[in-house]
């Protein structure tokens, strides 16, 4: 279980996914993966692939989307997978060589908002899932995604919406600042903390991050501005019972690569006795299953016009 912060030579984007996403923890590991696994397979509905079909899959990661693409279609289905993290690029070639599906894959070391190495109108189908939340700009990437389509192409994709996340460490900021001076209140200041280390808490740091300054509304808009059509858009919002049961996978773990893990925050962030409190409080919480999971996912299809 990874207790330091992150490690500036490691990179951030497969330490996370391979590590921090669950805590390194294999039960919980299993847990993250079937979740991610539905997801996938809604944006594969979305992108009615078909046998001879090419797909790039944008910030493919360990190619979660393009082997069970590749699963649905067969031999026939060419896959591009992109990245900006050439760990995971490597990791993913490697998985696919297990597979015996490295002939069909091509990886490219490259942006979302600018995809090199790939022509214009030469896909037919364009998938990525939790790629878009950490692109600054994202009709900059749809603009890209429709350059590489072929005409009557489609985008399947599904964004987190975390944006209610940062509201609430916003809400928390602003009971503190309405607070008096005497307050007795311990318990709020230490939610604060940990809260605005992992996500925006004002305005203004909430109209920055790319993570927060969008919601699922804007996501159709982005892609009518590129050029798309037959835009559909479906918000999930699951309520789950507590999928964390452990106090270590939950000081572990960290909702997104950008965010360090509660471990983390409070051993640089936290006297003894504020952890000492924090615990006393939040651990039987955590352990008696009572902190429920709200995932909240845009999925959006949309269409590279005929002409
Ligand atoms: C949350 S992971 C999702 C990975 C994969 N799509 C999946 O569904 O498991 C985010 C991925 O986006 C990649 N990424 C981050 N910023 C990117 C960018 N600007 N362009 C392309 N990929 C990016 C990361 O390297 C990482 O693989």
């Amino acid at each position: 279980m990874k207790s330091s912060p992150p490690d500036p030579q490691v990179d951030l984007w497969s330490d996370w996914l391979l590590h921090r996403r669950h805590a390194d923890d294999p039960e919980y590991g299993q847990v993250v993966r079937a979740m991610t696994e539905g997801y996938a397979d809604h944006v594969l509905d979305g992108a009615r692939l078909t046998s001879g079909m090419t797909l790039a899959d944008i910030g493919a990661g360990d190619g979660l989307i393009a082997f069970r693409a590749i699963d649905r279609i067969g031999p026939s289905l060419r896959v591009l997978l992109t990245d900006i993290s050439a760990p995971l690029l490597r990791h993913a070639e490697e998985l696919a060589i297990q597979r015996g599906v490295r002939q069909q894959c091509t990886f490219l070391e490259c942006s979302a908002e600018q995809l090199k190495g790939i022509d214009d109108a030469s896909v037919d189908v364009i998938t990525t899932r939790a790629v878009l939340a950490y692109v600054p700009d994202k009709r900059g990437a749809l603009r890209e995604f429709h350059r590489i389509l072929k005409p009557g192409g489609r985008i399947s994709l599904v964004e987190p919406i975390l944006r209610d996340e940062a509201l609430a460490a916003m809400a928390i900021k602003n009971i503190l600042d309405d607070a008096p001076p005497d307050s007795q209140d311990r318990f709020t200041p230490l939610l604060h903390r940990w809260k605005a280390a992992q996500f925006p808490d004002t305005e203004e740091k909430i109209s920055q991050s790319p993570l927060a300054n969008y919601s699922e509304r804007d996501l159709p808009r982005f892609a009518l501005d590129a050029g798309f059509t037959e835009i559909h858009l479906e918000l999930h919002i699951d309520v789950l019972p507590s999928i964390i049961t452990s106090w270590e996978v939950f000081l572990g773990c960290s909702p997104h690569p950008w965010a360090p893990p509660l471990n983390v925050i409070l051993a640089e962030q936290f006297t003894v006795e504020e952890r000492q409190c924090f615990e006393q409080i939040f651990r039987p919480v955590v352990e008696a299953g009572q902190s429920p999971s709200i995932e909240r996912n845009a999925y959006l299809t949309a269409k590279k016009p005929l002409a």
